[in-house]
């Protein structure tokens, strides 16, 4: 192919209602409208790679659908591809799978490996429901809040230490890269909180789903590789529902590298049941390792060009609104406080004046009120209709300000 031809076309628009869609299907019952565009749960409006979509189509025209092993070239696919794509050499042995999803894999891990009433540090900004899992199976979250520049995000490494010692932290929940700033943590910033885990013996989950979608001048670490000194207390969570948009195949590989918590979170999937693949994530996930990584690469591209349309248009707007300079996902983060609404206003004017479904900041752990997460993984021309419903709001608004309506 001559260089720079464009092989897929993520410009195609696909009605995805009636598709069970959680993201668009379920508007009435999250956001009180069935009419409000969903830039909301990360999961993109694309085709799926046509690789994946030949694999499943093949396999489904063979009409048993029984219950499916795990043979031996799952595990080179995925060790391969993982090996390949983030230039880490790991013994396939530490590979091990969790058909419900990565955020399952780490409840598991969890209860396995603390206590009810331990502590677990986590970042804010974070994914909610990396915070969800720690409350829900009784442990208590401690927030490491992310510097914020203006513009990025960055660690603070004393504080981060600091904050291991006097809390007493027996668990740290990395979102590498982080959703939903976008940050790629660098390897001095992986290097320094591996280093510091290690010491104080705190288990680390590295949640790296969006490992697969960096944008083209950054490189993902993973957090056990960053270090020359082994880390065999952390583990790494890989997906590909993220950077294929398989969330409704429900598959997630794990590195887990110690091999007291490999076996005893082997034996809880064994006492799950779940030890066994579903048999189209099995497919997918094959053919999107193998053979779907020119797709992976041109639709990052194409949403990095959804993110710098995004950022002309705010320029030219809606410059109250101040993008994150994001590395990384195809969400953005986006500080609306300028706007000067508090979070149950902001939600409002989103969805009832703007009519747009967005993520909101306060889902992301404290001290991000006034954010709003924005999902970019979608036709331009649907973006570029949802910044054109919040600009003509916003104007309404302000208007209304000013004549004090
Ligand atoms: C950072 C992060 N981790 C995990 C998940 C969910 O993973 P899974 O569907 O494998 O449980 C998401 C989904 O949005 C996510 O953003």
């Amino acid at each position: 192919m001559v260089r720079g031809m464009k092989k897929y076309n993520f410009d195609e628009l696909i009605d995805r209602h009636n598709t069970d869609s959680f993201k668009w299907d379920m508007n009435l019952q999250y956001f009180g409208r069935e009419d409000v565009i969903p830039l909301w749960v990360a999961d993109m409006d694309f085709a799926c790679a046509p690789e994946i979509v030949e694999a499943i189509q093949e396999r489904a025209n063979h009409p048993i659908y029984g219950y499916t092993g795990r043979p031996g070239k799952v595990y080179e696919i995925v060790h391969q591809y993982l090996q390949n794509r983030h230039d880490y050499y790991f013994p396939v042995e530490w590979l091990c799978f969790c058909p419900p999803g990565l955020i399952n894999a780490f409840y598991v891990l969890l209860k396995i490996a603390t206590n009810p009433g331990d502590k677990v540090l986590l970042h804010s900004p974070n994914y909610g429901s990396l915070v969800d899992i720690v409350e829900k199976s009784g442990r208590i979250p401690v927030f490491e809040p992310l510097i914020h520049d203006g513009t990025r995000y960055h660690c603070d490494p004393e504080s981060f230490r600091k904050t291991i010692k006097i809390e007493g932290i027996k668990a740290f929940i990395l979102c590498n890269p982080n959703n939903p700033t976008g940050k790629v943590f660098t390897k001095e910033e992986l290097c320094s909180m591996m280093e510091c885990c290690e010491e104080e013996g705190v288990l680390v989950l590295s949640d790296e789903i969006y490992a697969d979608f960096i944008f083209l001048d950054y490189k993902h670490i993973p957090a056990g590789a960053a270090s020359a000194r082994e880390v065999p207390g952390c583990v790494m969570a890989y997906s590909t529902n993220k950077g294929f948009n398989l969330g409704g195949l429900a598959m997630s590989s794990l590195i887990i590298p110690d091999k007291h918590l490999r076996e005893a979170f082997l034996e809880e999937m064994e006492v799950a049941q779940t030890r066994l693949d579903t048999l189209f994530g099995s497919v997918a996930v094959q053919a999107a390792y193998s053979r779907a990584q020119s797709w992976l690469d041109e639709c990052i591209e194409y949403v990095n060009q959804n993110k710098l349309f995004l950022n002309q248009f705010l320029e030219e707007f809606l410059p109250e609104i101040r993008a994150t300079d994001s590395q990384a996902t195809f969400l953005l983060w986006l500080d609306c406080s300028e706007m000067g609404l508090d979070n149950e206003s902001l939600k409002a004017f989103f969805v009832q004046k703007a009519g747009l479904a967005l993520s909101w900041g306060d889902e992301f752990g404290p001290g991000n009120d006034g954010w709003v997460r924005i999902n970019l993984a979608t036709p331009r021309r649907v973006l570029e209709r949802a910044l054109e419903k919040w600009r003509d709001a916003w104007e309404k608004e302000k208007t209304e300000r000013v004549n004090n309506v």
